[in-house]
């Protein structure tokens, strides 16, 4: 038996209780993810994914239940001090940085323990620029710019490296590959398993690709109403075709699976 890294016990989130928008978004779910599991996570709009993301790094406290990040109990902990081990890239290439602050300034904060201290050295420069040179854009060539003027597909590439230039814990990725165009969306994927391959992060990541969900990682989550209704890995996973998972979510569920973006 491999360790857990994260643990999720039987959380719940309800939004608007009380009202007549009250919405069980994660109805009892558990997970348990082992260090350096991979996990693609698929379900239709509103099925509660985000929200699972947004549970585990804290963006609100659950209704009920218990997660333990490395064998620390992090229900409770706000949500700056888990970031201090989550990495997490959003859909929107706006996210993650600041645009206003060049290449150079956006990595230095990333890189810093200590916050905005001090100045960018000749040292952090160089590491800088080997590190962009890894994404293949030639960002290291334009490290005084602005970050505002770089595209989508650069933008969220620079992200991936500032959230895992000390590797987390774990990283989270919602969607990070969905505003862009899809050769960009593959150059950013392969990125991903580049650099989560190389430092062994635990990674979560949501795609409403059911082709990527199975080719990446190491195992597939598939949700339905707020709990998971779907759960495969290893060599059983490798078998699984796109298919078997669109038949899987109508037998469970009754219901084709249907994300708008799934379209796009
Ligand atoms: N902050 C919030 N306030 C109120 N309702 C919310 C909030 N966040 C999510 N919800 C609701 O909770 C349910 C689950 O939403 P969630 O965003 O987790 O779905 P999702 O699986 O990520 O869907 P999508 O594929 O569209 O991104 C939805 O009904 C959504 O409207
Ligand atoms: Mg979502």
């Amino acid at each position: 038996m491999s360790e857990s890294m994260l643990l999720i016990n039987h959380i719940r989130k309800t939004f608007g209780i009380g009202t007549i928008n009250e919405k069980k978004a994660i109805r009892d779910l558990s997970l348990d993810v082992k260090r350096g599991d991979f996990i693609s996570i698929i379900g239709s709009n509103g099925a509660g994914k985000s929200t699972l993301l947004n549970a585990v790094s804290g963006v609100f406290l659950t209704d009920a239940g218990t997660i333990t990040l490395d064998g620390t109990d992090i229900t409770e902990m706000p949500e700056h001090k888990r970031a201090r081990s989550i990495g997490r890239l959003m859909q929107d290439p706006l996210k993650g940085t600041a645009p206003l602050m060049s290449i150079e300034e956006n990595l230095f904060l990333a890189s810093s323990e200590k916050g905005w201290l001090g100045s960018i050295s000749k040292q952090n420069r160089e590491e800088f620029r080997e590190r962009l040179k890894l994404l293949g854009m030639g960002l290291e060539d334009r490290m005084k710019h602005p970050v505002g003027l770089l595209s989508g597909g650069q933008r969220q590439a620079l992200t991936l490296l500032m959230a895992t230039y000390h590797p987390p814990k774990l990283l989270l990725l919602d969607e990070h590959t969905a505003a862009l165009d899809p050769a960009t969306a593959e150059k950013v994927i392969e990125l991903t398993k580049e650099i989560v391959s190389k430092n062994a992060i635990t990674c979560l990541m949501i795609t409403h690709n059911m082709q990527s969900a199975l080719e990446l990682g190491n195992r597939t989550i598939m949700m339905d109403k707020g709990d998971i209704i779907y759960d495969v890995e290893g060599e059983e996973r490798k078998k699984v075709t796109v298919e078997d998972l669109l038949t899987r979510f109508r037998e469970v569920t009754g219901k084709a699976l249907d994300n708008d973006r799934m379209r796009l």
